[in-house]
């Protein structure tokens, strides 16, 4: 049965991409942060669509090891943070956060705890739209840059670059992908197809 392991699980990609997956009976493992204040909840709702909760702390070392414990076909890197997360967490919880801490960081933990532990395995991204090398805009360049160092990093991979992700459900106005949108198909796309490029 093929095995995949999700980290970013409690967003509004991941949510979904959790539930597709155990609807195509793939075994689901759903990445949860210990310290989420909403794991009883995460818990429940994961238990309900069939899939596992993995609550590794987002460290080098534990990641390898769930990783290697887990040897997933599917590693889905799906997290990122946004403006109004970083203001909060640094206003209310006195943590700096930053795409390039978060977006960048832990997708890049993720991807050499993957590249260590489970190297068959293949590494999906979700990127954005608009991603191109040199870009100032921070939450593009650090797409960028991961895309590269995922290029070179001999695991076998699949970067989505999706525009903007929404629906009826959807409760965050989501500035930084709106932008990206903007500047791939016009300042009113809402949704496109992800565009996927070929695995190594
Ligand atoms: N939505 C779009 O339109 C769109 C378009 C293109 C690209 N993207 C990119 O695709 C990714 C997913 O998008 P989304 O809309 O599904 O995002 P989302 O709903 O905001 O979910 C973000 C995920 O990242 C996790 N996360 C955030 N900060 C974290 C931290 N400090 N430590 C550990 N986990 C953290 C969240 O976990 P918690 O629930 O525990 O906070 C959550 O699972 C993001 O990188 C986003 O930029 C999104």
């Amino acid at each position: 049965m093929t095995r995949a392991s999700v980290a970013g699980a409690t967003g509004y990609t991941g949510r979904e991409v959790v539930r597709e997956l155990c609807r195509q009976g793939i075994s689901a493992v759903a990445h949860v942060r210990p310290d989420s204040p909403r794991l009883d909840r995460w818990r429940e709702e994961f238990a309900q669509v069939g899939a596992m909760v993995d609550t590794t702390p987002w460290e080098s070392g534990p990641m390898e090891g769930a990783l290697g414990r887990l040897r997933p076909d599917l590693v889905f890197a799906l997290l990122g943070t946004t403006r109004a997360r970083v203001r909060q967490a640094s206003q209310t919880e006195g943590r700096a956060e930053s795409y390039e801490t978060v977006d960048y960081g832990l997708t890049r933990l993720l991807l050499d705890a993957t590249v260590a532990a489970t190297p068959q395995g293949r590494f999906i991204y979700l990127s954005s739209l608009g991603v191109r090398e040199g870009s100032r805009n921070p939450y593009l360049a650090v797409r960028a840059r991961l895309e590269s160092e995922l290029r070179q990093s001999g695991v076998s991979y699949v970067v989505a670059r999706p525009g903007f992700i929404t629906g009826p459900d959807r409760e965050e106005s989501r500035p930084a992908e709106r932008v990206a949108s903007a500047g791939g198909r016009g300042p009113r796309a809402r949704s496109r197809s992800p565009r996927v490029s070929p695995s190594t």
